[in-house]
């Protein structure tokens, strides 16, 4: 029987937790790192109860071949939580990344090597995560989405010839999808999780900066003020995209931040989040991401990177007023 082990106590990986808990499925909880412990003590749940959450809280371990090692972690987090769990791996566990923004996958594969079932997940699930009147930390679950997960390689599921290596990565991720299932449904397989990926990136790259620069709910992208920004992150967006091979309808793109940012109206995104409370944003992994690749294939990406400076300089500017109080 898979068992689910979730590194990072986030908003999304303490609301994996709380499925978990909620659907009786058997888990662990992995702290990031060894400095980093804000372990959720409860949930409240999309119908409003509260219940508290009482899985395992571990350190690493070895895990066997038919473990799920999921790791809701932010892309600059990455490489030191994989790296305490590398000498844990030798039976291939499966391994799925869920983070916003691009880059995980590099770093997961220069780590664990190309050949390592490694899966993909994104989540449209909202979650936020405070401490209560007693000082412990609790996970809220604010709006009902879904996860999409597919294989890393999915060009490796049709090599027909390699019949072992086919049922395996097939194998892992029906694995991994019914597990997640049992945790917070709905889950799908996307045979093309790049492309899902790519999708939440434009997502991410209008809603968050955004949010965060201008103090608004999601909602509020939807605003008449933001509409040429809107219009000029997403055409670089498509732009940047078309030339790393996936193709995007500019006017589809657009409805679909729209869509988001009406569907999580009443939430502050992560980036919000991560601004109000003082922790490092994911902007090099997002809006960063795009002027990165721009920049490798020599195309402008000059809105994006203004969002990045002014991200940035937010972020330094919070700091910076916080330690002179
Ligand atoms: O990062 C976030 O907050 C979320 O991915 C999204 C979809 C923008 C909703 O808030």
């Amino acid at each position: 029987m898979a068992q689910l082990h979730i590194v990072g106590c986030g908003a999304i990986g303490s609301l994996l937790a709380a499925g978990a808990e909620k659907h009786n499925v058997n888990y662990s909880l992995y702290p990031r790192s060894a400095v980093s412990a804000d372990i959720p003590g409860s949930a409240v749940w999309l119908d409003g109860k509260t219940f508290s959450l009482n899985g395992s809280v571990l350190p690493p371990q070895s895990l066997s071949a038919n473990d799920v090692l999921i790791i809701p972690l932010k892309v600059y987090q990455l490489e030191e939580a994989l790296t305490q769990w590398l000498p844990f791996l030798n039976q291939k566990p499966v391994v799925v990344l869920l983070h916003n923004g691009m880059g995980g996958q590099e770093i997961a594969q220069s780590l664990l090597g190309d050949h390592y079932p490694l899966l993909l997940a994104t989540t449209s699930h909202g979650a936020l995560k405070k401490r209560t009147s007693r000082n412990v930390s609790q996970v809220i679950f604010t709006g009902s989405g879904s996860i999409t997960i597919g294989s890393s390689q999915p060009e490796s599921i049709d090599i027909v010839t390699d019949l072992d290596n086919l049922e395996n990565s097939k194998n892992k991720l029906i694995v991994a999808c019914d597990l997640l299932t049992r945790v917070l449904p709905p889950v799908t397989i996307s045979n093309d999780i790049l492309y899902a990926l790519w999708s939440k990136l434009a997502v991410n790259a209008v809603i968050n900066p955004l949010t965060a620069l201008n103090d608004v709910p999601n909602r509020a992208i939807c605003d008449e003020c933001y509409s040429e920004l809107r219009h000029q992150i997403c055409q670089e967006f498509v732009d940047v995209a078309a030339s790393c091979g996936q193709r995007f309808d500019l006017r589809a793109i657009k409805n679909t931040v729209l869509e988001v940012a009406t569907a999580t109206g009443n939430n502050f995104s992560s980036m919000h989040q991560d601004i109000k409370y003082k922790r490092q944003t994911e902007i090099d992994a997002i809006n960063g991401y795009i002027v990165t690749m721009a920049n490798k294939k020599g195309i402008s990406a000059s809105t994006n990177a203004l969002l990045v400076q002014r991200v940035k300089a937010l972020s330094a500017n919070t700091r910076l007023i916080t330690s002179q109080r």
